[in-house]
C-alpha cells in the first residue's frame, strides 16, 4: 500500500504503532504507559469470567492485555445498563488470520453478554489513505471481508455491518458533531498528519468515531460502546473519548489485543507482507509453503537442536499455537517443554501446524461460502 504521508519512525528498529503502520519490536508495557491505557488486572478478569463461565483463551493468555474503562462498563452492566460492541475493518485487501484474532474474541463477547455488535467497513478510509486504491476496489473488498466476518459465527439478529460509502447517511450527522469538536492541532498531534496529508484523511477520524454513538440514534438507548481491537486503533479512541461526554454520550471503552506476528523474524502479520501472512483464502499448498519458510527458534542442524533445544519465545510457529491453534493449556505447555528440551524438532511442529491451519481454513471457507446467502441479514438495520 502506498501512503500519501504515512506518519513513520525514523530508524528501522524504532517501535512505531499507529493505525496505519506497525514497525519494530512492539513493547506492550511501553504502549500502556505511552498511550495511557490500563493493564487488565486479575480482579477485572475475575469479574469478566463471572459472566462468561470460563475465561476465554485470549484473556487467559493475556493476548488481550490492556483496556480503557472496561471496569466502568462491567460495573454498569452489573447494575443493569447493557453495552454494545463496536469493531471494524479497513477493506484494503483479503483478510488474514491476524484480523480474526479480535473478531473471534468479539464473537465470544457477543454470545456471552447477549449484546449487539456494530461493525464498520471503512471502504472510504482505505480509499483515502492508499494512493493506489479505487473506490470500486475497496467496496468490493468490504463485501469480501464481510463474508470472513460472518464466517466467524456472529448472530445476524445482533450484528449490524455499516459499509461507510453506502451507509454514510446514517453516520453523517454524528460525524459532523464529532468533527466540529476536534481541532486540527489535536488531530495532527494524535495522528502525525503532515502538510502533504490529503484533507479526506484529516477528516477521517470523525467517521471512525461515529459508530461509537450510533446505537442511541437507532434505538434511543444511551449505553456505552465497548471496542475490542488490536492496540493500533487506540489513537482514534483517545480523540473520541475527549469529546464523547460533551455530546451527551458515554466515553467509548476499549479492550486491546496484541498483534499476531507474521511468519518472519518479528513484526505483526500484515497484508503488506503477503509472504509472511496467512490469508483466509490461501490454498493448502500455499499455507504449507509459507509455514515451511517461516522463521523459528530452531538451531542450525537437527543434531545441535536435539542436544541444546530450541527457543519457542522467538519462534513465529509457536505463536500460532499460542494465539489460535492450541486451546489446551497443558498441551501448549508440553509442546513448549519438548521444544526447549530438543525432543520436538521444527519439522514436526510445522507439520502439525499445517494440518491444523488447513483444517481451520477449510471449515472457515465453508462457512464463508454459506455467508453469501445470509450477508444481507447482517447489513445495518435502519
Ligand atoms: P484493519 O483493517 O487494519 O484491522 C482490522 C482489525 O484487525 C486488527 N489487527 C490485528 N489484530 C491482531 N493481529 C494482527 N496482526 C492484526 N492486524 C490488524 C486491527 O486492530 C483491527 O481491530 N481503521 C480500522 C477499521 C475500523 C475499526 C473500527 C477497527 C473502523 N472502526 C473499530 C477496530 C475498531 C482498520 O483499518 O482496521
Amino acid at each position: 500500500m502506498k501512503h500519501t504521508s504515512a506518519p513513520s519512525g525514523e530508524n528501522n528498529n524504532e517501535m512505531v504503532v499507529t493505525p496505519w503502520e506497525v514497525k519494530g519490536k512492539v513493547d506492550y508495557e511501553r504502549l500502556i504507559r505511552e498511550f495511557g491505557t490500563q493493564p487488565l488486572t486479575d480482579d477485572l478478569l475475575k469479574k469478566i469470567s463471572s459472566h462468561t463461565d470460563s475465561l476465554h483463551l485470549q484473556l487467559r493468555r493475556q493476548i488481550f492485555f490492556s483496556h480503557r474503562d472496561l471496569d466502568t462498563v462491567m460495573n454498569l452492566y452489573e447494575n443493569g445498563t447493557k453495552f454494545v460492541l463496536y469493531t471494524g475493518r479497513g477493506p484494503s485487501g483479503p483478510v488474514h488470520i491476524g484480523h480474526l484474532v479480535p473478531w473471534i474474541f468479539t464473537r465470544h463477547l457477543q454470545e456471552k453478554f447477549g449484546t449487539r455488535l456494530y461493525f464498520q467497513m471503512t471502504d472510504d478510509e482505505k480509499f483515502l489513505i492508499d494512493d493506489d486504491a479505487s473506490l470500486p476496489e475497496t467496496r468490493k473488498y468490504a463485501y469480501e471481508n464481510a463474508l470472513d466476518l460472518i464466517a466467524i459465527g456472529f448472530k445476524p439478529k445482533d450484528t449490524y455491518i455499516i459499509y461507510d460509502v453506502e451507509d454514510m447517511d446514517l453516520l453523517y450527522d454524528i460525524t459532523l458533531e464529532v468533527a466540529k469538536r476536534i481541532t486540527y492541532s489535536t488531530a495532527r498531534s494524535t495522528f502525525g498528519f503532515q502538510d502533504s496529508t490529503n484533507i479526506g484523511w484529516v477528516f477521517w477520524p470523525a467517521i471512525q468515531a461515529a459508530p461509537c454513538f450510533i446505537h442511541k440514534k437507532l434505538t434511543g438507548e444511551n449505553v456505552p460502546a465497548l471496542i475490542p481491537a488490536a492496540i493500533d486503533q487506540d489513537p482514534y479512541w483517545r480523540v473520541t473519548r475527549d469529546i464523547a461526554q460533551k455530546l451527551g454520550y458515554y466515553k467509548p471503552a476499549q479492550i486491546h489485543c496484541r498483534f499476531l506476528p507474521g511468519l518472519g523474524a518479528g513484526g505483526k502479520m500484515s497484508a503488506s507482507m503477503p509472504e509472511t501472512s496467512i490469508f483466509t483464502m490461501d490454498p493448502p499448498e500455499v499455507v504449507k509453503k509459507k509455514i515451511w519458510n517461516a522463521f523459528t527458534g530452531g538451531k542450525g542442524t537437527a543434531a545441535e537442536q536435539r542436544k541444546t533445544g530450541a527457543d519457542p519465545a522467538v519462534c513465529s510457529i509457536f505463536q500460532y499455537y499460542f494465539y489460535l491453534f492450541e486451546e489446551d493449556d497443558a498441551k501448549l505447555a508440553e509442546r513448549e517443554r519438548k521444544c526447549r528440551a530438543g525432543e520436538m524438532l521444527c519439522g514436526e511442529c510445522k507439520t502439525d501446524l499445517v494440518g491444523k491451519l488447513n483444517k481451520f481454513l477449510e471449515q472457515h471457507r465453508e462457512r464463508r461460502e454459506k455467508a453469501k446467502d445470509t450477508i444481507e441479514q447482517y447489513h445495518i438495520k435502519r
